[in-house]
């Protein structure tokens, strides 16, 4: 099929070069022309594993292209794919949706034949409805079909979850276009994906509502790891005892810093926005996202005790610093919070992260980067371990810096606290 994603970024980049692997020829469209540039070099704007390879090979095999050209590669294509950002509004909670209802206007003047439109976005219900009101503007409605089709890819893994999807949602009315769709899909359906049809303004909830479900249940267990630390109890046995019931499940109940990234807490504000306008009272996200804005003051009170109360001088390091692992992006990452904070209390801060500098921390006094482990640690008082990092589950404290006794923090609870102990040094975790 002839594919066309309009935005390279994250969803654009990685579900193009996804569906070119499969055999499809793509265009991939940005109005960035230096992005665009560098794409047809290779080089890739953001950090996920595997990306590159698959950009270089089905360049190579002429299955993908990159193009600025929109009308002329939605003419060229039959199906197109809205991938543009919709990121929270300025000062407001809503989606911004200016990006998208100016590409289905710029599409609307290219649909020289029947053409199948896809929101893979993240856009608040009803959007699809929108879409169609400004195609249907030039163009018979009979020569298009706004599709809802939402992405599910994680960072860091989002190859993987593209090719192995827990499932693919769909959602049209349309008979013809959902045939057409589940073909598209087939390879991943095939392999064991789940396939469901539905209306578009329940695929654009689905969205939504999974991501909100997903961050009530970090929020649920972080709240839980709380009362843990308060009672001797492990949370690591809680979240493997209630994960063995199948109606709740093991995933995401790791308990840690504030859930970040570009998707929680933007869609968890939006899904409100979206309810508010339709005069529903969605209580339990509200209070999630209140409950894990103050994640970040919970987690530094603790910084706090344990450092006596002294922070002033003291010399913290940061091992990771983006939101999870496995990407770059800082985006809501918890220690835009933290690391502001104990730097105007007076610490003096490192930190490493293996996708190196951030611009973020620039402008703070005392904060330096390191590029080495064994740099950012010695000499510490403080060792705080902020992202899962790979790079950090495996370090040997003692002989990695002789001499000086440091206290370590793991917010992500990735060692056994009696090895640690073993190496004489004080270890903390999160819900323990
Ligand atoms: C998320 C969704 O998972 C994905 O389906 C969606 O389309 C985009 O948003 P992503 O933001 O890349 O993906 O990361 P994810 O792995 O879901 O983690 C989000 C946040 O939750 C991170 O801050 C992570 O550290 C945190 N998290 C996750 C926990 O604190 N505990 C967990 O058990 C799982």
């Amino acid at each position: 099929m002839k594919l066309c994603m309009i935005g390279t970024g994250y969803v654009g980049l990685v579900s193009g070069v996804c569906f070119a692997d499969l055999g499809n020829d793509v265009i991939c469209v940005d109005n960035n022309l230096n992005k665009i540039k560098l794409l047809r070099k290779g080089k890739i704007p953001i950090y996920e594993p595997g990306l590159s390879e698959l950009v270089v090979k089905n360049f190579k095999n002429k299955r993908l292209e990159f193009s600025t050209d929109l009308k002329k590669s939605v003419k060229n294509s039959d199906i197109i794919f809205i991938c543009v950002g919709t990121p929270t509004t300025r000062g407001g909670s809503s989606a911004d949706l200016s990006q998208v209802y100016k590409v289905a206007k710029e599409i609307s003047y290219s649909i020289n034949k029947f053409k199948i439109i896809i929101t893979k976005s993240t856009v608040p219900v009803t959007t699809g409805d929108e879409i169609e009101k400004i195609l249907s503007k030039n163009n018979n409605k009979k020569k298009f079909s706004v599709v809802s089709n939402p992405e599910f890819l994680r960072e860091g893994e989002a190859i993987r979850d593209f090719i192995y999807p827990d499932r693919v949602v769909i959602g049209t009315s349309d008979k013809k276009t959902g045939r057409i769709l589940k073909n598209l899909y087939n390879p991943l359906i095939s392999k064991g994906a789940s396939y469901l049809q539905t209306s578009r303004r329940a695929a654009e909830l689905i969205k939504y509502a999974s991501n909100a479900f997903l961050a009530t249940k970090i929020t649920f267990i972080n709240e839980i790891a709380n009362l843990c630390e308060k009672t001797g109890i492990n949370v690591e046995d809680i979240s493997i005892g209630m994960g063995l019931d199948k109606r709740i499940g093991s995933r995401f109940l790791r308990a840690g810093p504030a859930y970040g990234g570009s998707c929680f807490p933007k869609d968890t504000k939006a899904i409100i926005s979206t309810a508010d306008k339709f005069k529903t009272n969605l209580s339990v996200i509200k209070s999630v996202i209140k409950s894990n804005e103050n994640r970040s003051k919970i987690l530094l009170q603790r910084v706090y005790q344990i450092l006596k109360r002294k922070i002033r001088n003291k010399k913290i390091t940061f091992l990771g610093v983006t939101f999870k692992a496995n990407t770059d992006d800082m985006r809501d990452s918890s220690s835009l919070k933290m690391i502001p904070w104990l730097s105007k209390k007076g610490a003096i801060i490192k930190y490493f992260d293996p996708t190196g500098y951030k611009n973020e921390f620039s402008k703070l006094k005392n904060v330096t980067n390191k590029t080495t482990i064994k740099e950012a640690v010695q000499g510490s008082d403080l060792v705080i371990i902020h992202t899962e990092w790979n790079d950090f589950k495996s370090i040997n404290f003692k002989n990695l810096v002789k001499g000086k006794k440091f206290i370590i923090f793991d917010m992500r609870n990735i060692y056994s606290s009696t090895k640690v102990k073993d190496q004489g040094l004080k270890y903390y975790s999160v819900g323990k």
